[in-house]
């Protein structure tokens, strides 16, 4: 199924309809105004400006150091450059864990200083008194279950998560949670794929899935992981639809080249 450029913005009530009809709904992380112009054009329904940015922009390990003002930074250069798409920004590592005013101050900045249209928190019942603080400002939230990067030091490691019994049922009683709390969806990282399709036949809002399998209502990837702009991160579910490392240095060494050689610029490359 293509793009359909009928629908010239993309809300939550479309994404909703979405999972109704059984369309499926596509996501893609941005983080600056030049790829999140391609990535809009080309059609993608959500863009998440990501707290991945502290690893992919930044050359963090994790995700933990990048700050608000930072997140803004990056989410107001993706407005700019968005039409079409849901732009959706992550409430970064120590904005909105055990402190719901926080959380809400956070999500202000981030709404009024980038123009964002939704946040995303990591986490289930026990960010329930921040979700439910930022939803009575009328802020969309998505939420996001499994590995959830932020707690990684609480985790140990970044393989698939509740694949024991007790940890899937806590995760399908989060998914529920948060569901009732008002989000309007919820992703859904590194499980089962059989959880995935659990958890996404018994919730009515959309699941986004990465690393969890087909049966989820939407997949995302990091767009530098997808694109192979990064080279060293190769989990299983990820697919690589380019290898733009490669391709960019392949550039870069001709480019090198060509003033070595007096090749750049001829006569028609300059004044
Ligand atoms: O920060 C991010 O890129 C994310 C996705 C992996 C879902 O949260």
């Amino acid at each position: 199924m293509s793009v359909n450029k009928e629908i010239k913005r993309i809300t939550t009530h479309v994404l909703q309809a979405m999972k109704l009809r059984g369309e499926k709904i596509s996501m893609l992380t941005a983080y600056d105004y030049s790829l999140a112009r391609i990535v809009d054009e080309a059609g993608i329904d959500i863009i998440l400006v990501g707290d991945s940015a502290s690893n992919v922009m930044a050359g963090h390990e994790t995700t933990l150091p990048i700050t608000l003002d930072q997140m803004i930074y990056h989410a107001s250069s993706v407005v700019r450059a968005v039409k079409r798409s849901l732009v959706v920004v992550d409430l970064p590592f120590g904005t909105y864990q055990g402190n719901s005013k926080l959380a809400l101050e956070s999500t202000i900045r981030i709404m009024k200083e980038a123009g964002a249209h939704a946040v995303k928190l990591e986490g289930g019942a026990e960010i329930s008194d921040s979700i439910r603080r930022i939803l009575t400002a009328g802020v969309p939230v998505m939420g996001h279950l499994g590995l959830t990067p932020q707690s990684i030091y609480k985790f140990g490691t970044y393989t698939v998560r509740a694949r024991e019994e007790a940890e899937a049922e806590k995760l399908m009683e989060d998914a529920l949670t948060l569901q009732e709390l008002g989000c309007f969806a919820v992703v859904l990282e590194k499980i089962p794929a059989e959880l995935t399709k659990k958890v996404s036949e018994k919730l009515h809002i959309p699941t986004i899935g990465i690393g969890g399998g087909v049966h989820a209502d939407g997949q995302v990837l990091v767009l530098h992981d997808m694109l192979g702009i990064t080279k060293e991160f190769q989990p299983r579910f990820l697919r690589r639809y380019l290898d733009l490392f490669e391709t960019i240095k392949g550039a870069v060494e001709h480019y090198i080249e060509d003033v070595k050689n007096r090749d750049f610029p001829n006569e028609q490359e300059q004044y």
